[in-house]
């Protein structure tokens, strides 16, 4: 298993292009699953997730092709659907390949998807997905950890009241009542820009979704939808990383392609660290406004509160901020796994529950460390570029799922950062 060794304690300086957004991207390459003409993405992300993701389509009988000549060019094209199952060994090296579930039904009338399995940031069950399906009139049965559905009269538009906020459960129930007959209305709903993503593409479809992006989405359904081109929104994710990565190493990176719409939360809740941020007329321009950063609470919420994907990286800024600072992870139950390994760092941070105090050190030092997952993995190597000596980050294959080319991208702004080969 490859590490990323890391010499930390230089400044960052230079410019970093940021990808389309992963969490954004993975539900596009499903939504090609709604139609027998071609899907063409734009500004795909060059990352693992995407790859894992290609394969389970690719059993379903869609083609995927990418365009050698333009960078970040993807067609899926699923002319006819030839299997109507998900298996295991596909669906469990990406939690998100559950979503093809609900256009599989939609489609075809009938799915068979494994169950993705627990995930190391907690439980994640798919309760609300399926509530959402069956409101739409499907028949949903759990067998030997395979969901199996079925809809033999296609689905029916319905009123559902999402008795929680879920993006997957969200983005999934639209998806498939795009082809339901009538009209469903979707309450309490998540509101991420990738929700708007993935409604403007089908909409681009032929869909005809509106109130995406709000706490209510209205979907008329239609009998098929068409070929589109669709851009992918930046990732606000990457974007907030190189942030923190400028703030936690005293640098100054300008982030380009992307843009601060999406950060609202996040930029505020820096802005009172101490991190200056401002818009350059080709993108963001991140850097600390003067001397230490200062201790900042939080709460992570869905959006447009601050974001459970930055919460861990937030942390590593925490940890050698100046201060107290007290932490909230409502969204996910386990989400604190980088705490110990930031503690062998030097951190001094203390958990209970879903709040952590992290008392802010003057100085985060070199240590070996385990990445557990995507978004923890990352507050490591932000950690260990601030830190005094050398980090060695293992299992660095959680990086490789969301970040495209981060070792690469890090060096070329003057990180003293490698990728090691087992
Ligand atoms: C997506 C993102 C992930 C991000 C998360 C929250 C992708 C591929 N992943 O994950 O990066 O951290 O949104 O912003 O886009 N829940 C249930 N029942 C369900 C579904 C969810 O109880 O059926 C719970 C989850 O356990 C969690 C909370 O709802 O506690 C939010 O999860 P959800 O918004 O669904 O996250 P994902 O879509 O899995």
């Amino acid at each position: 298993m490859d590490r990323i060794g890391v010499v930390g304690g230089v400044a960052l300086q230079g410019e970093i292009a940021i990808a389309g957004a992963k969490n954004a991207a993975l539900k596009l390459m499903v939504a090609s699953l709604l139609s027998d003409a071609p899907l063409v993405l734009e500004n795909m992300p060059s990352v693992a997730d995407v790859g894992a993701l290609t394969s389970v389509l690719e059993e379903l009988g869609v083609r995927v092709t990418r365009d050698a000549d333009v960078p970040g060019r993807m067609c899926l094209h699923a002319e006819s659907i030839t299997s109507t199952t998900a298996p295991y060994d596909l669906v469990r090296k990406m939690r998100a390949s559950v979503l093809v579930f609900g256009p599989l039904l939609a489609r075809c009338g009938k799915a068979k998807v494994s169950l993705p399995g627990g995930c190391a940031i907690g439980t994640r069950p798919v309760d609300l997905h399926i509530l959402g399906l069956e409101a739409l009139g499907a028949r949903i049965h759990l067998e030997e950890g395979y969901l199996l559905g079925e809809a033999p009269g296609g689905l029916k538009g319905a009123r559902i009241d999402f008795p929680m906020v879920s993006v997957g459960a969200t983005e999934h129930v639209m998806m498939a009542a795009t082809l339901a007959q009538g009209t469903t209305e979707l309450h309490n709903v998540a509101q991420e820009p990738e929700i708007l993503d993935l409604a403007e593409c089908l909409n681009a479809m032929g869909a005809r979704i509106t109130g995406a992006g709000g706490p209510v989405i209205r979907i008329d359904g239609i009998e098929g939808l068409g070929a589109a081109t669709h851009r992918v929104v930046p990732d606000r994710i990457e974007t907030g990383t190189y942030i923190m990565a400028a703030a936690a190493t005293d640098g100054e990176i300008e982030l380009l392609e992307t843009n601060l719409d999406h950060l609202g939360a996040e930029v505020c809740a820096l802005t009172k660290a101490g991190v200056e941020i401002a818009e350059t007329n080709r993108g963001i321009l991140a850097k600390r406004a003067n001397g230490r950063l200062s201790a900042v609470d939080l709460e992570t919420q869905p959006f447009p509160g601050f974001a459970t994907d930055l919460q861990a990286q937030f942390m590593a800024l925490m940890a050698m901020a100046q201060g107290e600072s007290h932490i909230d992870e409502t969204i996910f139950e386990n989400r604190f796994m980088h705490v110990p390994e930031l503690m062998r760092m030097g951190a001094d941070i203390q958990v209970h529950g879903g709040s952590a105090i992290v008392k802010g050190v003057e100085r985060l030092h070199g240590a070996p460390v385990m990445a557990t997952d995507l978004r923890a993995s990352v507050c490591l190597v932000l950690a260990a570029l601030a830190a005094e000596g050398e980090t060695i980050v293992n299992r660095v294959y959680h990086l490789d799922r969301g970040y495209e080319r981060l070792v690469d991208k890090l060096a070329a702004c003057g990180a003293r950062i490698e990728r090691l080969a087992d």
